[in-house]
């Protein structure tokens, strides 16, 4: 699976070791920055790794800032992204199984690193569940179409 990462200067120690550790599991990996810590604005990030998901370049995708919500905000405006801003696992699972999100957004100010990976090998891991589901995920297809 290739998958995409990008950060702000709010993620940028998260969004490096997220690299590493997927990069030791093998997974093919497309790093849009930042690589130093500066600051920069979250929405130029946030395009190009919802842009590298949307063309299908890459399979699924990571970005982080301070919170993840500003990323979210941004990527889910790009037509087929469905971003989810977690902080805890629950959510990065079932986001997977029953949203079937193509991006997690993490907050690099909200959790801490290790926490930051186990989300990573979750939303990695886990399939969409498919059925009931994806009516409902068609139907966020379809507001996104103006259908
Ligand atoms: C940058 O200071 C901060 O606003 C950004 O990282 C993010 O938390 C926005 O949602």
């Amino acid at each position: 699976m290739k998958i995409a990462i990008g950060c702000d200067h709010g993620g940028l120690e998260h969004k490096n070791a997220i690299v590493e550790h997927l990069k030791e599991r093998g997974f093919e990996i497309i790093d849009f920055g930042i690589y130093e810590q500066k600051s920069v604005d979250y929405p130029e990030i946030a395009l190009k790794v919802a842009t590298c998901i949307a063309t299908g370049e890459a399979e699924r995708g990571f970005l982080v800032c301070g919170t993840g919500i500003g990323m979210s905000l941004a990527a889910n405006k790009v037509k087929g992204i469905r971003a989810a801003a977690c902080s805890e696992h629950f959510s990065a699972k079932y986001t997977r199984l029953h949203n079937n999100s193509n991006i997690l957004c993490l907050g690099g100010r909200v959790i801490g690193v290790g926490t930051a990976l186990e989300l990573a090998d979750l939303f990695v891991d886990t399939e969409f569940e498919g059925g009931r589901h994806s009516r409902r995920v068609d139907m966020i297809t379809d507001i996104e179409n103006n259908k």
